[in-house]
């Protein structure tokens, strides 16, 4: 099929902004189909093919593409008061007290307008609450591009302090950063043992979204709450994919543990730049008391904060919705499991619920607890042949290897069914591994 349009487009949007995206995970996933218009699970391109799309705004569209029930709530509130205003509006204090209800670890909470942003006000907090510097980070966690936290996204990255992921982060940004194993109880515990009085906290991904969907081990988790508190540490989860995600209250839901704050994004906003942090009251009196800094112009705009009302008004009448969620990605990650075997081919998926990725060797024995182990796991040049043909068989998924594609409330078992037999397409057409081979 031809996609001429799109190639044109595309080169002309790159004569002005560079490389034609605006975010180096995008250029990175290499897309460059231009789109045209989307809706439920699909997207169009402005050659006129449509799409089951996977990528869901990287992570924002959990009811899948313009909901009308979104887009309603979005334009009756820029009727009444425009995008933005600068003043308290009632949105605020009804999207406030949504958050605290779903969220077990959010008493009190502060807007921001990008992850990136809440998650560096979450880490000035805690170092603020602390008086102390020290975070620590790990290995294939993401936490926003950011200078302070821009450190510690590829394997074997662990060092101290952290150096600097981009050419342009000066190391001194990262002065008071140490990057950490995942999974590791003993170099935790040595790192927070030398850290000693300067321990501040420690940041992570419940799920690491960008780094293989690898989960904390029982043990670990219970070491890291109990050993970081116990050294005058706060614990910070950025639930910015797996916030709303995962469960109504985000990972920490399913985990049954409840972090010290919490940051929130992508879901929280609709896709229209809202994110949030928090934690308890007692921690939240330094925003409350304007005793830390912690600003932006269009934070809270009533715009974002009526489609995040929206959502959330949603995903709190119905819980049940992410039976719903689990039964179609379940199904997902089982069918194209089943295509995989079909077609004699070494593959497998690795799915944290709605965040799931096919993987091009046999399942392992044992679950990845690192990095380096789940990197390992993956054939890129592969997965990323298989995602091209798939792109060609009318499916999008991020093309990052150890990314992961977002299954939706908009996708139907029929999508699942027509997604399935796509991937058997897409395998059909790239070298693959045979399972013996
Ligand atoms: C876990 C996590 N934290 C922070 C961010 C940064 O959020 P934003 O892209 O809204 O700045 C992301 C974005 O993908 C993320 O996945």
């Amino acid at each position: 099929m031809s996609s001429t349009t799109s190639r044109a487009l595309f080169t002309w949007i790159a004569e002005s902004v560079a490389g034609g995206e605006s975010s180096y995970a995008r250029l990175r996933a290499g897309g460059q189909l231009v789109m045209d218009r989307a809706e439920g699970a699909r997207i169009h391109d402005v050659d006129g093919r449509a799409y089951l799309d996977y990528c869901g705004g990287y992570g924002v569209n959990l009811f899948g593409h313009a909901p009308r029930f979104l887009l309603e709530a979005i334009t009756e509130t820029m009727g009444q008061i425009g995008v933005h205003v600068a003043y308290p509006h009632r949105l605020a204090g009804e999207v406030g007290e949504l958050v605290v209800s779903l969220v077990p670890g959010i008493e009190q909470l502060r807007f921001a307008a990008s992850g990136t942003e809440a998650t560096q006000a979450a880490v000035r907090l805690v170092r603020a609450a602390t008086g102390r510097d020290l975070i620590l980070k790990f290995e294939g966690h993401y936490h926003g591009w950011a200078d302070h936290l821009c450190a510690g996204l590829g394997a074997a990255s662990a060092s101290r302090p952290a150096t600097p992921d981009s050419p342009g982060v000066p190391a001194t940004a990262l002065d008071a950063v140490w990057v950490l194993p995942f999974n590791d109880v003993e170099a935790l515990r040595e790192a927070i043992a030398a850290a000693g009085e300067r321990l501040a906290g420690v940041i992570l991904e419940p799920a690491a979204g960008s780094g293989g969907l690898i989960r904390p081990a029982a043990a670990f988790l219970e070491a890291l709450l109990a050993d970081v508190r116990a050294a005058g540490g706060l614990v910070v989860f950025d639930e910015v994919m797996t916030g709303f995600r995962l469960a109504p209250g985000g990972a920490q839901e399913l985990l049954g543990v409840t972090p010290d704050v919490t940051v929130l994004g992508k879901i929280v906003g609709g896709g229209l730049g809202l994110a949030a942090f928090g934690g308890s009251r007692e921690l939240m009196r330094l925003e409350a008391e304007n005793r830390v800094v912690h600003g932006g112009t269009t934070t809270g705009s009533p715009a974002a904060l009526a489609a995040s009302r929206s959502i959330l008004t949603r995903l709190h009448d119905r819980p049940e919705l992410y039976e719903t969620l689990e039964t179609t990605s379940a199904a997902l990650a089982d069918g194209i499991e089943r295509a995989f075997a079909e077609a004699g081919v070494a593959g497998h998926v690795r799915r944290v619920g709605s965040m799931l990725q096919p993987f091009f060797s046999p399942r392992p024995a044992t679950e990845p607890l690192t990095l380096a182990e789940v990197a390992a796991l993956q054939d890129d040049e592969r997965f990323v042949a298989f995602c091209d043909a798939l792109e060609e068989c009318g499916v999008i998924g991020h093309r990052y290897p150890l990314g992961r594609w977002f299954v939706s409330l908009a996708h139907a078992p029929a999508d699942v069914d027509e997604t399935v037999g796509a991937v058997r397409a897409a395998l059909a057409r790239i070298d693959v591994q045979p399972v013996t081979g």
